[in-house]
C-alpha cells in the first residue's frame, strides 16, 4: 500500500501561564491509503492535539514548533507531496473538509440548531458543486440565449480561473448576491441538495427525503451524527479523521457508525485516521495502530501483531488493564498518573511507571525502532 500522510518528528507546545506544556514530543507515523489506522492512549497523551496539527488547527497558546507533515497529494491525474507545515493558510482552507475532513465527539457543536440539515449537508457540498458545474455554467454564459452584460462574463470567468479557493468562493458568493445571475445560484444549490440525499441514504438515514427537511431537534444523537458524517464525507476526503466520533453513542449505534465508515472507506474515502480510548473498537475496525503515551508514541504495528504480542510495558499495561485483552480476565491498572506534560519526567517520559525501569531509561529518550515487519517500538528494554 502506498503513502497517503507522513508525519515527521512534529513538536507541538502550549505556552500557558504554568509554563511551556509539551504536548507532542517528535512523533513520526505514516498513514496508508486505504487503510484505518487507531491512535489509543490514556487522555491527555497529545492524541487531539496531534490530529488538530495535522489540519492546523491547535488551539491558542499552542504552537507547532517543528517537523513536518507530508501530504501525499493527487493534482492533475498526478500525486505530489506537500507539507502542510509550509503552505498558506488559504492552501490549508482548501485541504479541510475536500482532502482531509475531521468529525468530532459532539455532533451538536458541528451543527447549526436554526438551519435545517438539508441546508447544512448541501453547504458541505456546493464548494464541491460549484468547482464541477461552474466552469459548465460560465461556458453557458457565452451561448447566444444569454443576455448577462458581457464584462460581467468576462469578470467571473477570469476570477473563477485564477484557479485560487479563495476566487472561486468569491464567484459563488457573487452568484448569491447578483440578482441576474440568482438562476445558477439555485441551479447549483439543487444539485447540492441532490447529492445531500444522495449521500443521508448512504449512512442508513431512514427517509433521507424527509430527513433533509428536518432540523437537528428533531434526530437522535446517532442520527445526527451521522449527518456530521455526511457532511465530512461530502468531498470524498482522502483521509478522514474521526477523534472519538463515536464514544458519546451507545454500543449498538456506535458498533453500527463504525461498521459503515468501514464500508464507505472503500467508496468514498481513502483513509481513516480513528482516534479512541476503545481498544475494541481499534480491534475490529482497523489495520494498523499507534499507542501514545504523553506526547510521545512508544508503538506502531499491524493490529493483529500489536494485541497478540505486544512489546512495550505501556501497550502491554494498557491491554491488561482491557476485559477482551487482559489474562483470564483479570482486569490489572497502570499504576501511577500520566505524568504533567509541563515537566515532563526525562528521558522515557514513561520511566516513573515502568516495571523494567534501567538507569539509561532516566537520561535518554527512547526512539521507535524496528522490531518486526511493520513494527517498530520506543523501549530500551526490547530488542
Ligand atoms: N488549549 C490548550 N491549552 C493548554 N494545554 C492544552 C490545550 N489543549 C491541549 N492541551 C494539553 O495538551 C495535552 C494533550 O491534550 P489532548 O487534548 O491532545 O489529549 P487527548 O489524548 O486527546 O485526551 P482525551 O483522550 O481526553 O481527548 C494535554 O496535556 C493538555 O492539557
Ligand atoms: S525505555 Fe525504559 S522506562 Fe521506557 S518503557 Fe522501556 S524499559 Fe520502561
Ligand atoms: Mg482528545
Amino acid at each position: 500500500m502506498s503513502t497517503l500522510i507522513e508525519i515527521k518528528d512534529l513538536v507541538t507546545n502550549f505556552y500557558t501561564y504554568e509554563g511551556v506544556v509539551k504536548a507532542l514530543n517528535k512523533i513520526s507515523l505514516e498513514v496508508k491509503k486505504g487503510s484505518t489506522f487507531g491512535l489509543v492512549g490514556e487522555s491527555g497523551c497529545g492524541k487531539s492535539v496531534l490530529v488538530r496539527s495535522i489540519m492546523r488547527i491547535v488551539q491558542s497558546p499552542g504552537v507547532i514548533e517543528g517537523g513536518q507533515v507530508l501530504f501525499h497529494k493527487k493534482k492533475n491525474g498526478k500525486e505530489v507531496v506537500v507539507d502542510l507545515l509550509q503552505q498558506s493558510e488559504e492552501y490549508m482552507r482548501s485541504i479541510r473538509g475536500s482532502d482531509i475532513s475531521m468529525i468530532f465527539q459532539e455532533p451538536n457543536a458541528a451543527l447549526n440548531p436554526i438551519l435545517s440539515i438539508g441546508y447544512q449537508v448541501s453547504e458541505s457540498f456546493l464548494f464541491h458543486v460549484a468547482e464541477e458545474m461552474c466552469e459548465k455554467i460560465l461556458d453557458e454564459l457565452n451561448s447566444p440565449n444569454d443576455h448577462t452584460f458581457f464584462p460581467i462574463k468576462q469578470f467571473l470567468k477570469y476570477t473563477y480561473r485564477v484557479g485560487s479557493s479563495d476566487s472561486k468562493a468569491f464567484v459563488l458568493k457573487l452568484f448569491k448576491k447578483i440578482p441576474f445571475l440568482k438562476k445558477w445560484d439555485k441551479r447549483l444549490k439543487k444539485e447540492a441538495l441532490k447529492r445531500s440525499v444522495e449521500i443521508i441514504d448512504k449512512l442508513h438515514v431512514p427517509d433521507p427525503e424527509q430527513t433533509v427537511k428536518s432540523y437537528p431537534h428533531n434526530l437522535s444523537g446517532g442520527m445526527k451524527q451521522r449527518i456530521v458524517i455526511a457532511m465530512a464525507l461530502a468531498c470524498n476526503p482522502d483521509l478522514l479523521i474521526a477523534d472519538e466520533a463515536t464514544s458519546n453513542l451507545d454500543v449498538t449505534v456506535q458498533a453500527q457508525i463504525l461498521e459503515l465508515l468501514n464500508e464507505l472507506k472503500k467508496e468514498v474515502i481513502s483513509s481513516i485516521l480513528l482516534i479512541t480510548h476503545d481498544l475494541g473498537v481499534v480491534a475490529e475496525t482497523c489495520e494498523r495502530v499507534g499507542v501514545m503515551y504523553a506526547g510521545s508514541l512508544c508503538e506502531v504495528g499491524d493490529v493483529n501483531e500489536i494485541f497478540k504480542d505486544p512489546k512495550h510495558p505501556y501497550t502491554k499495561a494498557l491491554l491488561r488493564s482491557v476485559p477482551l485483552f487482559s489474562n483470564e480476565g483479570k482486569l490489572e491498572s497502570i499504576e501511577g498518573t500520566v505524568p504533567n506534560l509541563v515537566n515532563p519526567p526525562t528521558g522515557c517520559r514513561f520511566h516513573p511507571r515502568c516495571s523494567l525501569v534501567m538507569e539509561q531509561c532516566k537520561q535518554e529518550a527512547p526512539e521507535l525502532k524496528e522490531v518486526g515487519p511493520n513494527h517498530t517500538v520506543a523501549c530500551f528494554a526490547v530488542n
